[in-house]
């Protein structure tokens, strides 16, 4: 039946009342499959996590291939092209100095530590080239590179060290401080900063989410390669 009100219904989004990061934070988990998380909905192209052969190589490769994104991006929030990024600097989610001490300790373990490939070197390019065109569909590569590191990541992780590495814990997966609290300063920033978007801007930047999980899910399968 047609409505009394000629007046078009404003548009809601998904998360809209707490905030923009839990905007993004919907669109992202719905594009984990069932197994990776329980409000996944995407169909698995990727052997559940559980059932991971992962390889010493494999694993060094993906932490040399992280590096160059980290790296990467700490150095886009250290330049800070875009005014904005410099609320990002030392928020203490940065893992490019953790992932140099262990690379440094791998190394003394005797293991062959690579250069970044082309997943690593691809994502880091794409980054560099977002950050200074286009900062909203950069912000939704910045929220999921990190939040998914400290959620799934680290628990991927913790998987993956027990079976090649004895249960060493890498510095990668250990923050300073209380990572929750670290985490909620940082949500707080980014609810700042996109309190300026357009709704259009902001509707950019939740479409990146699919282009987001497709670069970093090439790095995680390092893990097996
Ligand atoms: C959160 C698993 C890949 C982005 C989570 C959570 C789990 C998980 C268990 C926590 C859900 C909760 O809060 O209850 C996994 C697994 C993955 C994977 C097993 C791959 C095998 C990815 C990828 C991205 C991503 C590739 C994007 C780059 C996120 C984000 C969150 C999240 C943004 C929300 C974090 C938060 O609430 O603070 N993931 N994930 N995940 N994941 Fe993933």
């Amino acid at each position: 039946p047609e409505s009394a009100t000629p007046t078009k219904p404003k548009q809601r989004y998904p998360g809209e009342n707490k905030g923009f990061v839990e905007e993004m934070r919907f669109v992202a988990m719905k594009l984990h499959t069932k197994d990776q998380a329980k409000e996944g909905e995407k169909q698995a192209d990727v052997q559940p996590v559980a059932k991971w052969e992962p390889t010493i190589a494999g694993f060094i490769k993906f932490l040399v291939n992280s590096k160059a994104v980290f790296d990467c991006m700490e150095e886009i929030m250290a330049t800070a092209s875009h005014p904005s990024y410099a609320e990002f600097r030392n928020t203490g989610l940065e893992r490019s100095a953790a992932l140099s001490k262990d690379l440094e300790w791998l190394k003394s373990q005797g293991n062959e530590i690579p250069e970044p490939s082309e997943e690593g070197i691809t994502y880091a390019e794409l980054l560099k080239n977002l950050s200074e065109s286009d900062p909203p569909a950069f912000i939704c590569h910045f929220y999921n590179v990190y939040f998914a590191h400290s959620a799934g990541g680290r628990f991927i992780g913790k998987k993956v060290c027990e079976s090649v590495l004895e249960g060493k814990e890498l510095e990668f997966y250990k923050w300073e401080g209380d990572l929750s609290t670290t985490l909620a300063a940082v949500k707080e920033k980014l609810n700042k900063v996109a309190e300026e978007w357009t709704r259009d801007q902001k509707n950019h930047c939740l479409e990146e989410t699919e282009l987001s999980f497709k670069y970093s899910g090439k790095l995680l399968r390092l893990i097996i390669s």
